[in-house]
């Protein structure tokens, strides 16, 4: 039975305007989910074991909703040049690699032991169109302890032949042989259909994962509107789309029955956002990857007052870095430059919103995840901030808002539990 206590400094959010803070209290684990925070044990949850973890940080963990596992080995590299050209030059020569089964045991573990020691509890993962090495993945991510969506890539058009897909009836014939191979295994990896983008797909390819769709009953992600050129080859090469998210709404691959998220949504046109809407297509906002590869600033307030469900990620190896914080922290200071630079009526980000997206915005598309709230799967990091000065003279949001901008890449990860299973 997954049954016990973290004692220790809370935050979580319960609303995207504010932090639950609770110093000095206890986070109840009842069968892997959340039964609520309490400054005192009740009565009923006397005899469950405490983890005493007092004048450390205990949040909810954090949610990646996207990143590229094979792009981990090369990230910090190639950072000098947009999207279009980074794919070929960068991303598709090693994503090529992957046809190695012995380099793919290789990278991929060190990947998910990376991500493992990660304030990540949940992540939407990408591997490559290669279907050994994408099993190979999802057995490294399950035993990771982490809670992922992991889509075998489908791309048969623009790439090199080393990595295209022959034809969208092959590229869909091997996504039907990978879900039937990982039928039933995994306890906490799960499939996700994965077409890269649409300058990836053709119109046969996205009509056959329509099919595959419907049949496995499978959630979707790729990129959206990312870079002006990528948007420009889209409107060229797919003219009878009104907006590059209708060429994959137009094959039932954008939200209403198949639950989607987009990364990047850089330069969504108005139809595009009120599309997003209405089919409850989440948003997964990369900042650090945004800025690598000069694709612009994401508009986050207007997803934000339209109510698009958005969460963050850090996009590997657009963006360099694994780790959330760093995500959040970039996030806030983006929506900055572009309050100062691109609109100055459009607020920036509060530490507050971000640390949500974070969290229970990004959590939605695991269910209910992402909170302390009763109810929610018990995902949470102890994080150690004893490292930095004057604690006992602040407050815990506070202390929550530096450690995220002061330790980047976590240093201080005590613990981490995912479903109620300590995995640190
Ligand atoms: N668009 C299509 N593929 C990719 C990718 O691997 N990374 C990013 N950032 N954008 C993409
Ligand atoms: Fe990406």
């Amino acid at each position: 039975m997954k049954n016990f206590i973290l004692k220790g400094d809370i935050c979580y959010s319960k609303t995207i305007n504010e932090i639950c803070c609770s110093e000095n209290s206890c986070l109840i684990c009842e069968n892997g989910k959340s039964a609520g925070v309490y400054r005192e044990i009740p009565e009923k949850y006397k005899e469950y074991e405490v983890y005493d973890y007092s004048g450390k940080l205990i949040m909810p963990g954090f949610i990646d909703l996207h990143i590229h596992a094979p792009q981990f080995a090369f990230r910090g590299t190639g950072m000098d040049l947009e999207l279009m050209e980074w794919l070929s030059v960068q991303a598709f020569a090693e994503e090529a690699r992957y046809s190695d089964e012995e380099y793919a045991c290789r990278a991929y573990g060190l990947f998910a032991q990376m991500l493992r020691k990660s304030v990540t509890t949940r992540a939407c993962i990408f591997a490559t169109c290669h279907v050994p090495a994408t099993k190979i993945l999802m057995d490294c991510m399950e035993e990771s302890g982490i809670v992922s969506y992991v889509g075998k890539v489908n791309m048969d058009r623009e790439a090199p032949d080393t990595l295209r897909e022959s034809d969208a009836y092959q590229s869909a014939d091997d996504t039907v042989k990978w879900l039937e191979s990982i039928s039933g295994k995994y306890k906490r990896t799960f499939p996700i259909l994965t077409p890269r983008f649409i300058p990836s797909c053709t119109d046969e390819l996205l009509s056959e994962l329509h099919k595959i769709q419907e049949k496995y009953d499978l959630p979707v992600q790729s990129h959206l509107s990312e870079n002006p050129d990528e948007i420009e080859w889209v409107r060229k090469n797919v003219p009878d789309s009104k907006f590059y998210g209708d060429a994959y709404d137009r094959y039932g691959l954008f939200g209403r029955g198949a639950k989607t998220v987009m990364a990047h949504c850089v330069y969504p046109v108005i139809d595009e956002v009120e599309r997003m809407k209405e089919n409850e297509v989440f948003v997964a906002h990369c900042p650090a990857s945004n800025m690598n590869l000069s694709s612009g600033i994401a508009p986050v307030r207007k997803f934000i007052d339209n109510r698009i469900k958005t969460g963050l990620g850090t996009d590997i190896a657009g963006g360099h870095s694994i780790s959330m914080f760093r995500a959040v922290t970039d996030a806030v200071q983006v929506s900055k430059l572009y309050y100062r630079l691109v609109d100055n009526t459009v607020k920036p980000l509060t530490f507050e919103e971000v640390f949500y997206l974070a969290t229970k915005g990004g959590g939605e598309f695991f269910g209910k995840t992402g909170s302390f709230e009763e109810g929610y799967e018990f995902d949470a990091v102890v994080i150690d901030d004893g490292l930095y000065p004057l604690l006992e003279y602040m407050t815990v949001r506070k202390r929550a808002e530096r450690v995220v901008y002061i330790d980047s890449e976590a240093t201080g990860l005590e613990a981490k539990f995912v479903g109620g299973e300590k995995v640190v």
